[in-house]
């Protein structure tokens, strides 16, 4: 039995507002690519998705009159490293299992490379699913921060995830 749900973080205050900034729609589309690898691959597919779900937690807004600024971004950008913090925060005031707290936070501080000074770290399998979650979903110019969806549907998919995480994780319980 889980101790908190994707629902659980969707719904969290924290989660909504930074989710406006960094893509609600990136957020959920990153968790079903989580969720699909980690099933492939024999990884915890609730750790999986919620790493996924919250990975972008931590982006600021960079923004030049106006307009995005990606040179500033690049040169300042800490948000994987915002994110496992903020995240970590906020699993541990819903309730969750420490060691998850901990293995979810870290998966989000290792989603991406581009703030640390060397990239060569060997990552572990759920470390590489939600690098790979992120990496499916990207698009152009960094499109995907932007793609909309509506909080309906998006609130929606995240219930139909924590079922099908259920269905695998307590397969007997749901048959009856
Ligand atoms: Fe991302």
């Amino acid at each position: 039995m889980r101790k908190i749900t994707l629902e659980d973080l969707f719904t969290h205050p924290s989660t909504i507002k930074y989710l406006h900034r960094s893509g609600t729609a990136h957020a959920v589309a990153a968790a079903y690519y989580a969720f699909k690898l980690a099933i492939e691959r024999g990884v915890n597919p609730d750790y999986a998705a919620k790493a996924a779900l919250l990975h972008d937690i931590g982006h600021y807004e960079w923004y030049t009159d106006g307009k995005w600024d990606y040179n500033l971004y690049r040169q300042n950008d800490i948000h994987a490293i915002k994110g496992a913090e903020r995240a970590h925060r906020m699993l541990i005031q819903l309730g969750e299992d420490r060691a998850a707290a901990k293995e979810i936070a870290v998966a989000i501080l290792l989603h991406t490379d581009s703030y640390l000074p060397q990239t060569n770290l060997s990552l572990t399998p759920l470390q590489e699913i939600v690098k790979l979650a992120d990496e499916l979903d990207e698009e152009p110019n960094g499109n995907h921060h932007r793609r909309q969806i509506s909080e309906e549907r998006a609130l929606r998919m995240v219930r139909e995830l924590d079922k099908k995480i259920d269905g695998v994780l307590e397969p007997k319980q749901n048959t009856i």
